[in-house]
Formats: C-alpha cells, sequence, structure tokens
C-alpha cells in the first residue's frame, strides 16, 4: 500500500473509517466484559470533546502548554485526594497500567542504586498473581523477578512466601488491589509492614482498583486497605482509562513524596539538540489524555462514581449469584470489587467461551496454573450493568449447549505438539498453528482447540508461539 497520490475527500475517509471499525467486536450493546469501559453516553461525550480540544497541543514542554501541566497536576491532586494521600504525594499522569507500572519498577531500580548501592543484581518480589507489566519491566530495566505462589483457596498473595523470597538482593515487593485474575485485593498492611521491616520499597497496584474501591468504601461496602493510608506503601498505581472512566491512554503513578519520585524524571543534556526533561516515558504526548481525565473527574463528580460503582456492584452481586447457581460453575475465591472468575468440574470453559461468543458475548479466558484451574474471566463495567439478566441467561444456553456437545478431540494434538517441541522442529510455529486450524495467521472461529493447546505448552514455548503469532500480524 502507497500513501495515495491524490488525497481522499473527507467523506471517502470517514466512509471507510466507519466501515473498518464495523469488523471490531461490538462494545456499545453491554455484552463484552473487557476493553472498554462505558461511563454512558454524556460521560463519554465530554471526555471525546475535551480530548479533541487538546488533541494537538503537546505535553513535553510544559513552559510552553503550562495550560497541559496544569490539568495533569489537577487530575493528579484529584486521584491523590481520592487515595487518601497527604501533601507530600505527588504523582503524574501516564500512558496506563503498564506505563505506571514500567516507571515505578524504574523508580525502585535508580533509588535502590543510590540506597542500597552494594545490590549488583536486584531483585522485586511478586506474586504470580500479579499483572506481566512487572515482568515487562523487570525485562526492559534487567531485573530479576522472584515469583511467590498465592493461596489457593483465597487467591491472594502469601505472605510467608514473600517472607522467605526476600534476600539481600530485594528492593521492592509488589501487591495487588485487586489483582486482574481473581479480583481479590491482596494484604497489602501486611505486605508493606514486611517490606518496611527490610526497608523495601513497596508498590501497590491499583490499576483496575484505585478508584473503584475509593468508592466502594464511600458508599460503605467493606474494602480491605490499600491505598496512601497504609504505612510503607511507597508507590501507588491507578488507572484513568479503566474505572475511572476516561478515555484512553491515562494512568496516574503516585509516590510517597517528591524525594522518591526524583528517580523516575529522566533528563539528557549530552546532544546538540534541545535539552530533555521526562517525568513519564513518553516525550511527545498529546495533551488530550489529560484534559479528557479533567473533563470526565469534573463531569462525573463524586455523587456521578458513587452511582455508577453502586449500580456496577449490585450487578455484580447478581452476577455472582447467578453463575454458583449453576450446577457445574463456581466462582473462585471471594471478589472484592467487581471482577470475578469461575471455573467448572464439568463443562469445558474453552468451549463454553466460544458458545457465548456465537451469541454475542466476550468473556476471558484464563488458562489453568499451579494452584487455580482453567476458568473465565468476567470484567463488569457501568456499560455491563443493563444486560444481568441475558448474561446468565446466555452462560445458561452456552453450558447446555456444551454439554451436549462432543468433548473437543485435543489429546492426539498434544502429542504432535509435545512430539515437535522434542525434536526441536524449525518449522514448530507454523505446524502448531496448521494444528489448531489456522491459516496465513487467521485465528479460527472458534478458539477451543487454540486455547487448549496454548494451555498445553510449558511457559516459554508458548511465549515463543505468540511471538511468531504477532510478529505475523503487523506487516
Ligand atoms: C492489575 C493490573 N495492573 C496493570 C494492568 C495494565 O494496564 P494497561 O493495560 O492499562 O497497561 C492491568 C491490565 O489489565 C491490570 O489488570
Amino acid at each position: 500500500m502507497q500513501i495515495p497520490e491524490q488525497g481522499l475527500s473527507q467523506a471517502q475517509i470517514f466512509e471507510y473509517l466507519n466501515l473498518a471499525k464495523s469488523y471490531d467486536m461490538n462494545w456499545q450493546d453491554g455484552r463484552m466484559y473487557a476493553y472498554v469501559y462505558d461511563p454512558g453516553q454524556a460521560a463519554m461525550e465530554i471526555g471525546r470533546q475535551a480530548y479533541m480540544t487538546y488533541l494537538v497541543e503537546n505535553g513535553l514542554d510544559p513552559t510552553a502548554f503550562p495550560s497541559v501541566l496544569k490539568l495533569e497536576n489537577d487530575v493528579v491532586r484529584m486521584v491523590i485526594n481520592l487515595l487518601h494521600g497527604d501533601e507530600n504525594v505527588v504523582g503524574n499522569l501516564t500512558t496506563g497500567g503498564t506505563e505506571s507500572i514500567l516507571l515505578a519498577v524504574k523508580t525502585a531500580r535508580d533509588w535502590a542504586r543510590v540506597h542500597k548501592p552494594h545490590i549488583r543484581e536486584p531483585e522485586i518480589v511478586l506474586c504470580q498473581t500479579a499483572h506481566h507489566a512487572f515482568h515487562k519491566a523487570a525485562h526492559y530495566f534487567g531485573l530479576k523477578v522472584v515469583l511467590t505462589p498465592f493461596d489457593p483457596t483465597t487467591f491472594r498473595l502469601d505472605l510467608e512466601a514473600m517472607r522467605k523470597a526476600i534476600t539481600p538482593n530485594t528492593i521492592l515487593l509488589v501487591g495487588s488491589a485487586p489483582a486482574y485474575s481473581q479480583g481479590v485485593v491482596d494484604p497489602i498492611p501486611e505486605l508493606a509492614a514486611l517490606a518496611q521491616e527490610h526497608d523495601l520499597l513497596c508498590h501497590v497496584d491499583a490499576c483496575v482498583g484505585g478508584i473503584h474501591l475509593s468508592f466502594m468504601r464511600q458508599l460503605g461496602y467493606d474494602v480491605p486497605p490499600f491505598d496512601w493510608t497504609v504505612p510503607g506503601v511507597t508507590s501507588i498505581s491507578t488507572d484513568l482509562h479503566k474505572f475511572g472512566y476516561c478515555p484512553k491512554p491515562a494512568s496516574v503513578v503516585m509516590y510517597r513524596n517528591a524525594e522518591l519520585r526524583r528517580f523516575q524524571i529522566f533528563t539528557s543534556t549530552r546532544t546538540t539538540c534541545y535539552t530533555l526533561i521526562n517525568p513519564t516515558i513518553l516525550s511527545t504526548k498529546s495533551g488530550g489524555p489529560a484534559a479528557a481525565a479533567w473533563a470526565v473527574l469534573n463531569f462525573l463528580g463524586q455523587e456521578g462514581y458513587r452511582q455508577i460503582v453502586a449500580a456496577v456492584q449490585e450487578a455484580t452481586a447478581r452476577m455472582i449469584a447467578g453463575v454458583n447457581a449453576m450446577p457445574g460453575l463456581e466462582v473462585m475465591g471471594k471478589p472484592d470489587m467487581c471482577l470475578f472468575a469461575f471455573t467448572s468440574d464439568r463443562y469445558n470453559l474453552f468451549q463454553v467461551v466460544d458458545a457465548m461468543a456465537k451469541r454475542g458475548w466476550t468473556v476471558q479466558p484464563q488458562f489453568a496454573k499451579p494452584g487455580a484451574p482453567r476458568n473465565i474471566h468476567i470484567s463488569v463495567n457501568y456499560g455491563n450493568v443493563k444486560r444481568v439478566e441475558e448474561f446468565l441467561q446466555a452462560l445458561q444456553e452456552s453450558v447446555t449447549e456444551v454439554s451436549v456437545k462432543p468433548p473437543i478431540q485435543s489429546e492426539p494434538l498434544i502429542a504432535e505438539l509435545k512430539r515437535l517441541i522434542e525434536q526441536q522442529d524449525p518449522q514448530l510455529f507454523q505446524k502448531a498453528a496448521a494444528l489448531v486450524g489456522m491459516q496465513d495467521g487467521n485465528l479460527p472461529k472458534e478458539m477451543a482447540l487454540v486455547n487448549t493447546l496454548l494451555e498445553a505448552m510449558p511457559d516459554e514455548i508458548q511465549a515463543q508461539f505468540l511471538v511468531e503469532f504477532f510478529n505475523q500480524l503487523y506487516r
């Protein structure tokens, strides 16, 4: 494809874009439990307009665009105050949970270089339920991840395992509020006390829960402590583009004080070009996300968020009760907010995911891991509230359909896959893709077989397979 010699008309461009969009999964009708957080049309429109108002302004230089700085500072302070931070707590707006976590980990590494200079090979300790972004950060910044198990009943991190995992090289302990997979909050006060005991930093990943849990607490729900009120917590990440219902990309990374945040900021003066000062990873960045987040937070107000959170919690409770009432399905642990996962000793859940997809519902399969069986994850947001009964009906129909379907014959394929892996077949990825019916990088309509084979692969092979797949996907 070439840039067209003659530009297209406005009408042609939008005809194309709107048609292209129609191939995507439909989130608008409330049957998708991921990717898009829908605060309702009015707030969505406010965010969109505010974003467009600042689309071309550049957050790179706060002296050139002081209004972008002001919007960012206002947004960050609103989140700090919601999470009960004092005037010493500081933060920045980032492009998402991943960037917030990357920055918190980089800050920990650079803090340790100054405060623990004897450490040559720094380690960060996290539970297996913590998000991938910590692994990515360790990979990017040359740190070792020490993984600890979770309690297989509550799915919360195992504090004693964490304690045992601390070595003289440890710099950072990580907890989640909540962890994505089963939606449970880790024991943050105990974790932060452990960090203090060993003079370590302690990051709370409240990317998912920071805003929702804070409003749940205001509504009188019993919310485990996770925020700035917990002594020993040194940094927190909280996403605005998830349960803050702000346009993407927007998250906040916060630090106990500016002393610590200093390690986040990067400057460069050693080139012939302009002096560079970057508080976050990006350099040039649109003012749109800051303006949009400012607009949505101000438009909804605390009362608006409480209404959303109350409705979402009420819907989640009905969904959890409905799932538990279906024989053969069981919700895992006791979810602390509006994320939950259910497992089954009766149905092939990968087939259930496909049966739901056929009916227009997007739910997420999660693979079996030691201590946690295969399960389906649901994140309920405001856009899903209107569909509780239909969801339960579709799930009932789906499990009924799967119960009379012949089981998928994966054993011969898994045996063939193992043979290919053992023989280190140079065509492993092409052959594995063919085994599950993938053609020219296109996924089959039903994903159960693909998921079964992926689940059966050792982690390392699975990672390589996914890299190959994405390497083909983007041209
Ligand atoms: C607990 C948790 N932390 C961090 C992230 C990363 O967020 P993002 O996708 O905005 O980078 C996620 C994403 O789902 C998450 O669930």
